[in-house]
C-alpha cells in the first residue's frame, strides 16, 4: 500500500498529539512525521505509545528553522502539512508576545515559503475562533470581520491571512481552519478546564476570572480531529472553514459542572481579578462545514465526564508538569492563583 505523508507540526501539544493519536489509529495508508520544538507544551509522554511505530516519526526542531524544514522537505516529501504549531495560550502572550509573533506569523511564513516549491496537495493552517475577536450577539461566519483583541489572536490572525495569502498569490492548496475551545485528554493544565479538574483534585482553588459569566463554545478534541481529516479529504482550496462545537457555555456553569462531578464544595470557587482585554464570547456559525457533511459528535456532558476520569486516571502526568515549569511559571506570573495553597 502506498503511504501518503504527513508532515505534522506541534504534534506533541494538546491537540497535535490528538490528531497524530487519531491519524495512526484509523487511517492506516498515512504515515506522520511529526515536527516539535518541545517547548513547555510539547510533551513527549503524549505520544509514547506511538515510539518505534513504522509510520511514525518525531523531529525535534522549530519551524522557523529553515534549513531544518527544506531538509524534512527534500528527505520526507510530505504531501500534506498541517501547521499545529503555536504558542497557544492567552495569558502568557499578555505577560511576552515575542514568541507568539515569532512562531504564529514568522514559522507559518517559513513553512509556506518551503512548502510552495515542493508541490503539496494540502497545507491545512490551524487558525482559531478568536481571530473575530468577541461576538456580543449571533455568531461568527467564515466572512464576519476578524477583530482580534489579544497578542495570541492577532499574531494568528497574522498567520491566518498569510497563510491565505499564498493560495491567491501562488495558487498554492491552502485551507484555514477556525476552531472553537477544545477540552479532551491531554491539554496543558493551564488552560480552564484541565486547570480547574487538576486544581479540583488537589483541593486548590479554581481562580475564576471577572465574573465568570464569559462564554465559550466547547469542541472535544477528538471530534476537532476528525473534522480537520475530513477537511483535508473533502475542503475545498482556499476556503476557510469554522469548526464549532455547537455547545456553548457559561465559564461558571462549566466550572460548577466540574466541582459537580469531583464531588468537591463550591467554595473551592474563588473570583480573581479579570484577564486584560478578555473576550466575552466566542460563538461560530459552522454551516458551511456542516453542508460539507460534517458535525460535531460528542455530547458536552458525557465528554467533560470522560475528560475528568482521564485526569483522574492519568494524576502522573499532570502531576509532573504541575509540579515543574507550570509552578515556576506562575509563581512568577501569576502568583494570585497559588497563594491560597502554598
Ligand atoms: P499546545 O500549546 O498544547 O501545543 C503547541 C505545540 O506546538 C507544542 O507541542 C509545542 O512544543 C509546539 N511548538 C510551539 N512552538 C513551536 C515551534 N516554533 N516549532 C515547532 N513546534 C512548536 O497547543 P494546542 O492547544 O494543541 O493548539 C494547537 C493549535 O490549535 C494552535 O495552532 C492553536 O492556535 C490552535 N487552536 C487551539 C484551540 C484550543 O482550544 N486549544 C482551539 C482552536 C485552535
Ligand atoms: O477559542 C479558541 C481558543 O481557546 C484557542 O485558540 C486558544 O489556543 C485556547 O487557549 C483557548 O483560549 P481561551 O482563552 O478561550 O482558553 P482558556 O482555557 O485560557 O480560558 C477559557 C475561559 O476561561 C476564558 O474566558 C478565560 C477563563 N479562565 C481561564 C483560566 C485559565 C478563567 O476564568 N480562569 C482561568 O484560570
Amino acid at each position: 500500500m502506498n503511504v501518503k505523508t504527513y508532515l505534522v507540526t506541534g504534534g506533541l501539544g494538546f491537540i497535535g498529539s490528538n490528531f497524530i493519536r487519531h491519524i495512526l489509529t484509523h487511517q492506516s495508508h498515512i504515515g506522520i512525521v511529526n515536527l516539535d520544538k518541545m517547548t513547555y507544551a510539547g510533551n513527549p509522554v503524549n505520544l509514547k505509545e506511538f515510539e518505534g511505530h513504522e509510520r511514525y516519526r518525531f523531529v525535534k526542531g522549530d519551524i522557523c528553522d529553515r534549513d531544518l524544514v527544506d531538509d524534512i522537505f527534500s528527505r520526507q516529501k510530505p504531501a500534506v502539512v498541517v501547521n499545529f504549531a503555536a504558542e497557544s495560550h492567552v495569558d502568557r502572550s499578555i505577560e511576552d508576545a515575542a514568541g507568539f509573533i515569532k512562531t504564529d506569523i514568522e514559522g507559518v511564513w517559513n513553512l509556506l515559503e518551503k512548502s510552495r516549491t515542493y508541490g503539496l496537495e494540502k497545507f491545512i493552517q490551524i487558525s482559531t475562533d478568536e481571530v473575530y475577536g468577541a461576538i456580543t450577539e449571533g455568531a461568527a461566519d467564515e466572512n464576519y470581520p476578524l477583530k482580534p483583541s489579544n497578542p495570541y489572536s492577532a499574531s494568528k490572525a497574522g498567520g491566518d491571512r498569510l497563510a491565505f495569502s499564498y493560495f491567491v498569490t501562488y495558487g498554492m492548496p491552502v485551507i484555514v481552519t477556525r476552531a472553537s475551545n477544545n477540552y479532551g485528554p491531554f491539554q496543558y493544565p493551564e488552560k480552564l478546564i484541565p486547570l480547574f479538574i487538576t486544581n479540583a483534585l488537589e483541593d486548590r482553588k479554581l481562580p475564576v476570572y471577572g465574573d465568570g459569566r464569559q462564554r465559550r463554545d466547547w469542541l472535544h478534541v477528538v471530534d476537532h480531529c476528525e473534522a480537520i481529516q475530513y477537511i483535508i479529504e473533502k475542503g475545498a482550496e482556499g476556503e476557510t472553514y469554522n469548526i464549532a462545537g455547537n455547545c456553548e457555555k457559561v465559564n461558571l456553569d462549566v466550572t460548577e459542572m466540574i466541582l459537580d462531578i469531583l464531588k468537591k464544595p463550591k467554595d473551592l470557587i474563588s473570583y480573581v481579578k479579570d484577564r486584560p482585554g478578555h473576550d466575552r464570547r466566542y460563538s461560530l456559525d459552522a454551516n458551511k462545514l456542516f453542508a460539507l457533511g460534517w458535525k460535531p459528535g460528542r455530547n458536552f456532558e458525557e465528554g467533560l465526564r470522560e475528560t475528568v476520569e482521564w485526569y483522574v486516571k492519568n494524576d502522573r502526568w499532570w502531576r509532573k508538569i504541575k509540579s515543574g515549569e507550570f509552578r515556576e511559571y506562575y509563581k512568577k506570573h501569576y502568583s494570585w492563583r497559588l497563594e491560597d495553597k502554598e
